[in-house]
């Protein structure tokens, strides 16, 4: 039986989500990878448990992690079983739709028909009666944004996820969708786009975007699947995501001039008195308008590594414009 770290609250950060009343730990735990059925299920439970003991209230899912496709939400419908049932309370699951997730018309991309029947699906994969939050994981250019929005906002009514996000919206659609959704009285909670050290594109307005419209944001990929944590400074282990997993990390994607800034930065990060991953971590964090960082772990000393972030979470003016140097900015 699992019983949680009496601590548990004691050293994470809470931020609130936009201009909402719900906090997330600035540290969220995605279960992108190592959650389908390559990964043992003993390795998923002691990441939950590490996660939760830490303070680490939200666990991310979308309909197609795995692999296969569900497995993810699978597996954490047995977790829930075993562990969490008691600490439904305590805890902030979202899930999304919006990639390919079944065959033919109606699984994938933006409509009513897709998002209905997803989250229904995902709900029974995970055990549970409600997601906190539930999000479309991707704009879809050919389905009208009023139908993409009227079925978010007719989700929240049913009381089948408590709030709702966008993922991948670049500021142009976030604002339109922000808009669309406030006209039918529903705020949207939060967006999560990919911003890291090694992809700003965040910066190009959209963080700006939802500043001013009290919307949340949650960083994904925070280390860039592992190449910010500096896993890959001493070449290609056999145990990391680019060699065991590299459905969305290609070995040759991991260059040579990638290796060289995080070279730089780690060199930085030493200076410091903290690791690569935590400084990354922190730089994201520097600003209130990030909610929270969501890292994925491949084993639970990595989570513990990462939470030291706030052991020093401030950068000077001459640490932030040496990061933007090296960075090419
Ligand atoms: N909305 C979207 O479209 C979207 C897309 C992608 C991800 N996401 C969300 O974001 C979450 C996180 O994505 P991600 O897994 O790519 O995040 P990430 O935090 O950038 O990468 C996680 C990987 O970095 C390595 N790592 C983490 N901490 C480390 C440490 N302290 N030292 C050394 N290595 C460390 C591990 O890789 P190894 O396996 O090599 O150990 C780990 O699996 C996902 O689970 C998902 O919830 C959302």
């Amino acid at each position: 039986m699992y019983n949680p770290s009496e601590n548990r609250y004691d050293n994470m950060l809470y931020r609130r989500c936009g201009k909402s009343g719900l906090l997330l730990p600035a540290i969220s735990l995605g279960l992108w990878h190592n959650f389908g059925n390559i990964t043992p299920f003993c390795v998923q439970q002691s990441l939950l448990r590490t996660a939760f003991d830490n303070g680490i209230t939200h666990f991310d899912l979308a309909n197609n992690y795995g692999p296969p496709y569900g497995e993810a939400e699978r597996n954490f419908g047995i977790h829930m079983e075993r562990d969490w049932r008691p600490y439904r309370d305590e805890l902030v699951i979202s899930t999304k739709a919006g990639y390919d997730m079944w065959k033919g018309p109606y699984g994938n991309h933006g409509s009513r028909k897709y998002l209905m029947a997803s989250l229904d699906q995902s709900l029974k994969r995970m055990h549970l009666d409600y997601v906190d939050i539930f999000y479309h994981h991707r704009p879809d250019p050919d389905t009208p944004i009023e139908e993409t929005m009227q079925a978010l906002h007719d989700i929240v009514r049913s009381g089948k996820a408590l709030y709702v996000g966008i993922s991948n919206y670049n500021a142009e659609q976030a604002e339109i969708a922000i808009k669309t959704l406030k006209n039918m009285g529903t705020h949207l909670l939060i967006h999560q786009p990919n911003y890291s050290m090694l992809n700003r594109t965040a910066e190009n307005g959209l963080i700006d975007v939802l500043a001013n419209e009290g919307v949340g944001c949650i960083a994904f990929s925070p280390l860039a699947g592992g190449v910010l944590a500096g896993r890959y400074l001493e070449g290609f282990s056999a145990d990391s995501r680019a060699m065991h997993d590299p459905r969305y990390l290609r070995p040759e994607s991991i260059t040579d001039e990638k290796i060289n800034i995080v070279r730089k930065l780690n060199e930085l990060a030493g200076k410091r008195g903290q690791t690569m991953a935590q400084m990354a971590l922190a730089w994201i964090l520097r600003t209130e308008n990030i909610t929270s960082v969501l890292v994925g772990a491949s084993k639970p000393e990595q989570i513990l590594e990462n939470i030291k972030v706030f052991e020093n979470a401030e950068f000077s003016d001459e640490e932030l414009a040496e990061i933007d140097l090296i960075l090419g900015k």
